[in-house]
C-alpha cells in the first residue's frame, strides 16, 4: 500500500483508522467511541472499551500457542561471564505472573494501587511488572541505575504501597547492592510503602526490616498453585507511570492507559517492527526506560512473539555477546541504541562475523541521533536495513520511522523518517509560531488529539501537563516535543537537538536541571551550570562548571581536582553514576542574562568549539572568557 495514503487516512479519520486497529486486540467489552477529545488536549481512546494489558500479552496467546517460548531471560553478570539463560513458555509465564499476582494482592496490592519496581534485569522484573497489568496495579518502574536521592523524590511522586526490588544488580561483573539504596531513599522520602517486597539473588547480605520486608521466593512458595484472573479495567485506567526528565529538577510522571497503549503497540509491532508470532525479538535497553516497557516487555509479547531479556553489557564476554545470542535464538527483529554501536564497532568484526546472522531482517536504532557512520558501519556489516526511529517517553511508541510493514520506502541516512500512523506533526517557527517550510529549522510538535498510546498526562497533575507541553505557542495550542527539527522536500524529518535542557547520554535522557540541583548540595558550591556537550562515543556527556564558595579553590589546581571528585561521589550517590558529568569544571562566574537566567546554550556552543552567537543578552561577557579557560585548563 502507499505510505502517504495509509498515513493520510490515519490524520483525515483517526476515529474508522484507530476502530480498525482496535481490532488487533482482544476486549472484554468493545469500545463504544473510538475518541473522546471533548476536552483538549486530554484524550480519551476507546471509550466504554474494557480490556487488559497482560491478557493480551500472555493469556491470549496460551491457547494459541502455550508451549511456544515467551520470554528468554539472559545474563553475562555471571562471574565468569559465561551466559545463563531461563526461559518461559506462554503458559509457564502466566503461572509465573499469576503467582507474583497472588503476592501482590496478598499483600493488600489491587485495582488503582501503585507498585514501585526498583530492580536488575531480571525474569522477576517482567513478571512484576506483568502482574500489576494482570489486576490493574499501576506500576511505576524506576531505572535500577538511579541512586538513592533520585528514588526517594519518584516515591514521594508515586506514593507506592507496595515497593518490589532486590539485593543486587551486578554491573561489568561487579555486583551493585540495590537494597542499601532503597532503604536510604525510603528514610529520605516522607511517603513510607506498606511493603518492600524482595528478591533475593544471594549477591549481596540484606538488612531487613520487620513487618515492611518480605521475601519474594518464600512468598512465590506459598502461591505456587494460584489462580489471579484477569481484572478488566476500562481502556483510559492507568497502566503505568514512567518518570521522565524536562527543564524542571522536578520528574514528570508520565501517565499512560491501558486501551490505547495496548492498541498502539499492537499496531507498531505489526506496521513498524514487521513482527511474526513465533519469532524472537531482542531489544537490548533496560526495562527502567520506556524503550523496556514499550519493546522488551509488553509489544512484542503482545505480538505474540519471543522476548529477550538481557543482563549485561554489549562486550563481555566479548563484543560477539548479542550476535551469539542472535544466531542461537534466531532472532528476527532487534532494537538497540546507536551508542551500543558505537561501542561495537571499536571490537574486531570478526566476532560478529563469525556468527550466523541470516535470521535477522532488521535493525531499530532509537533514543539518540544516528549519525551516518555509525548506521553505514552496522549496515554493512549486518547486511539488513537500519531503521531509525524517534520518539519519547511521552509517546511510548515511535512517532517518526519508516513503516516497511505498510510499503518499502527507503530510508534516508540522518532521517529517523516520516509521522507514522496517527501523529499530526508540524514545524513551527520557535519565535513567531509560524509554520516552517520545507527545510526550515524549527520546533517539532504535533497537533492534538495524540494518537493513542501517548501520555494521557502527567501524573496527578493535569495543569503540569497543559502548562509543559501544550502551552509554548500563543497562537495555537500543540504538543511539543522540545526537539528542533527540519524537513526535506520529500517529507523525510531530521532531528536537531533538544530546545530546553534535557540531555542524552549515550540514549539515557537526564535533565541537566536535577544534576545541577544535586551539585548545588555540596557546601563548596555556589553555583552551577550544567550542559550537554557533544561525545563521539556517548552522543553527549554532561560537563559541569561551578563558582566555588571558597574563591580560592578556582585558584589551586589541587582544589580544583578535590572538587570534582567529591562533586563525582556526591552525584553518584544521590542520582547515579549514569548522571556523573564528564568534567567539572571551577569559575568565578558564570554567563547569565541581566534577569539572572543561566545561559546555557552559550557555554555549550563554547565547550563544542562553536561560534556562541548573539551574546547582546548577557549581563558580564568575561563570563565567556572563563568558561573558554577552564576548558584550557
Ligand atoms: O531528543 C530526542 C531523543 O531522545 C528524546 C526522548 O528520549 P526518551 O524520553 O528517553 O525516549 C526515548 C525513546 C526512543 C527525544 O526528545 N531521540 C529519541 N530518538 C531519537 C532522538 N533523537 C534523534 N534521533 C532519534 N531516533
Amino acid at each position: 500500500m502507499d505510505y502517504n495514503e495509509f498515513y493520510k487516512q490515519s490524520i483525515d479519520d483517526p476515529e474508522t483508522f484507530w476502530g480498525t486497529q482496535a481490532k488487533r486486540i482482544e476486549w472484554r467489552t468493545p469500545h463504544s467511541r473510538v475518541l473522546d477529545y471533548s476536552k483538549p488536549p486530554f484524550s480519551k481512546w476507546f471509550v466504554g472499551g474494557e480490556t487488559n494489558l497482560c491478557h493480551n500479552a500472555i493469556d491470549r496467546w496460551v491457547d494459541k500457542q502455550g508451549d511456544q517460548t515467551a520470554l528468554i531471560a539472559i545474563s553475562t553478570e555471571t562471574p565468569d561471564a559465561a551466559p545463563v539463560e531461563k526461559t518461559w513458555s506462554f503458559r509457564e509465564l502466566q503461572r509465573e505472573v499469576e503467582r507474583t499476582a497472588a503476592i501482590m494482592q496478598s499483600l493488600g496490592v489491587g485495582k488503582g494501587d501503585m507498585v514501585l519496581i526498583y530492580m536488575p534485569m531480571i525474569a522477576e522484573a517482567t513478571f512484576a511488572m506483568l502482574a500489576c497489568a494482570r489486576i490493574g496495579a499501576i506500576h511505576s518502574v524506576v531505572f535500577g541505575g538511579f541512586a538513592a536521592h533520585s528514588l526517594a523524590t519518584r516515591i514521594d511522586d508515586a506514593k507506592p504501597k507496595l515497593i518490589v526490588s532486590a539485593d543486587a544488580g551486578s554491573r561489568v561483573g561487579k555486583v551493585v547492592p540495590y537494597k542499601p539504596l532503597l532503604d536510604e531513599a525510603i528514610r529520605l522520602a516522607s511517603h513510607k510503602p506498606a511493603h518492600v517486597l524482595l528478591v533475593d539473588r544471594h549477591l549481596s547480605a540484606m538488612e531487613r526490616v520487620a513487618g515492611r520486608d518480605v521475601d519474594y521466593a518464600e512468598l512465590r512458595q506459598k502461591f505456587m498453585d494460584a489462580k489471579v484472573p484477569v481484572t478488566w479495567l476500562p481502556s483510559d485506567h492507568i497502566s503505568y507511570i514512567l518518570y521522565t526528565s524536562g527543564t524542571t529538577g522536578k520528574p514528570k510522571g508520565v501517565q499512560r492507559d491501558v486501551g490505547g497503549y495496548t492498541v498502539a503497540l499492537a499496531t507498531s509491532m505489526d506496521y513498524i517492527f514487521c513482527g511474526k508470532p513465533g519469532e524472537t525479538y531482542f531489544c537490548t535497553s533496560d526495562i527502567g526506560w520506556v524503550v523496556g516497557h514499550s519493546y522488551i516487555v509488553y509489544g512484542p509479547l503482545i505480538a505474540g512473539m519471543a522476548t529477550i531479556l538481557y543482563e549485561g553489557v554489549p562486550v563481555r564476554p566479548d563484543a560477539s555477546i548479542w550476535w551469539q545470542i542472535v544466531e542461537k535464538h534466531k532472532v528476527s527483529r532487534m532494537f538497540s541504541a546507536p551508542t551500543a554501536v558505537r561501542v561495537l564497532k571499536k571490537h574486531p568484526s570478526e566476532l560478529m562475523r563469525k556468527h550466523d546472522l541470516s535470521s535477522l531482517k532488521a535493525l531499530y536504532l532509537a533514543g539518540e541521533p544516528l549519525d551516518e557512520p555509525t548506521s553505514d558501519w552496522i549496515a554493512g556489516e549486518l547486511g539488513v536495513p537500519i531503521i531509525d526511529n524517534y520518539w519519547q517517553t511521552e509517546t511510548g511508541w515511535p512517532v517518526l520511522s519508516i513503516a516497511k510493514g505498510v510499503q518499502d520506502k527507503p530510508t534516508r541516512l540522518g532521517s529517523p523518517g516520516v509521522p507514522m500512523p496517527g501523529y499530526k506533526m508540524k514545524l513551527l517557527n520557535e519565535s513567531t509560531g509560524e509554520l516552517c517550510g520545507d527545510n526550515e529549522k524549527g520546533v517539532l510538535v504535533i497537533e492534538g488529539p495524540l494518537p493513542p498510546g501517548c501520555m494521557q498526562t502527567v501524573y496527578g497533575d493535569d495543569q503540569r501537563f497543559v502548562n509543559t507541553y501544550w502551552s509554548n505557542f500563543s497562537n495555537e495550542q500543540v504538543y511539543s516535543t522540545f526537539d528542533w527539527g527540519i524537513r526535506d522536500n520529500d517529507g523525510y524529518y531530521f532531528i536537531l537537538g533538544r530546545t530546553d535542557d534535557v540531555i542524552n547520554v549515550a540514549g539515557h535522557r537526564l535533565g541537566t536541571r536535577e544534576i545541577e540541583e544535586s551539585i548545588s548540595s555540596h557546601p563548596n558550591v555556589s553555583e552551577v551550570a550544567v550542559v550537554g556537550v557533544e561525545d563521539k562515543l556517548k552522543g553527549q556527556v554532561a560537563v559541569a562548571f561551578v563558582v566555588p564558595k571558597q574563591a580560592e579553590t578556582a585558584a589551586d589546581p589541587k582544589a580544583r581536582l578535590a572538587l570534582e571528585a567529591e562533586v563525582w561521589g556526591l552525584v553518584d550517590k544521590q542520582l547515579g553514576a549514569v548522571a556523573r558529568p564528564a568534567r567539572v569544571h571551577c569559575v568565578n562566574l558564570l554567563p547569565k542574562t541581566r534577569s539572572g537566567k543561566l545561559l546555557r546554550r552559550l557555554i555549550q556552543a563554547i565547550c563544542e568549539g562553536r561560534d556562541p552567537g548573539d551574546t547582546t543578552t548577557i549581563e558580564d561577557p568575561t563570563s565567556l572568557d572563563q568558561i573558554r579557560n577552564a576548558l584550557k585548563g
